[in-house]
């Protein structure tokens, strides 16, 4: 945890350097993301239906969602770009959402495949990444070696 935790810092500061360069231009947080703002728009409220109640109304998660719980299980981590949802793919991210951890993973995160489409699913990632810094994209669209 805490190599990634440098590793994520270090990504931050190095690209703080940069920052000056995009500063011309389009200005837009979410340029070159993989979503529209239509699904972002239609992302929130599927969102704040299923998912608020345990990742928290802005994706925070709960706070020790690090350390699992006395039962071994692990509490609901942030989808806001603080937890480490950005070192999974988007297949892998669309995977946890649609069947949940699958059954050798004890969790509580529920498998959403039967009650939200495929599409309903990409517009709420699309919400959730809609909130992470810049940085964060960037590092997770970064290609995976
Ligand atoms: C009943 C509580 C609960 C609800 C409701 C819930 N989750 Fe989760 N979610 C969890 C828990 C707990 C985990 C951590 C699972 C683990 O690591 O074992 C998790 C993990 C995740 C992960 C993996 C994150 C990572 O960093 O690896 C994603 C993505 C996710 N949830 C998305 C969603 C979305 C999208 C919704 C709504 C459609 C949702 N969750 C609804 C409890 C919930």
């Amino acid at each position: 945890m805490a190599v990634l935790f440098t590793v994520t810092l270090s990504a931050c500061s190095e690209h703080g350097k940069e920052s000056g360069e995009s500063m011309g231009g389009v200005d837009n947080n979410n340029a070159d993301r993989w979503y529209t703002e239509s699904m972002v728009s239609q992302g929130k409220p599927l969102y704040q239906a299923n998912c608020a109640q345990c990742h928290g109304g802005f994706g925070q998660g709960n706070p020790d969602w690090r350390k699992p719980a006395d039962d071994g299980r692990y509490l609901p981590p942030p989808l806001n770009g603080t937890g480490h949802a950005w070192h999974h793919s988007l297949d892998q991210l669309r995977g946890v959402i649609k069947y949940g951890r699958g059954p050798d993973v004890p969790s509580d995160m529920p498998a959403w495949g039967e009650k939200l489409s495929d599409e309903e699913i990409n517009a709420v990632m699309a919400w959730f990444q809609s909130r992470w810094p810049d940085e964060i994209y960037q590092a997770w669209s970064r290609p995976k070696h």
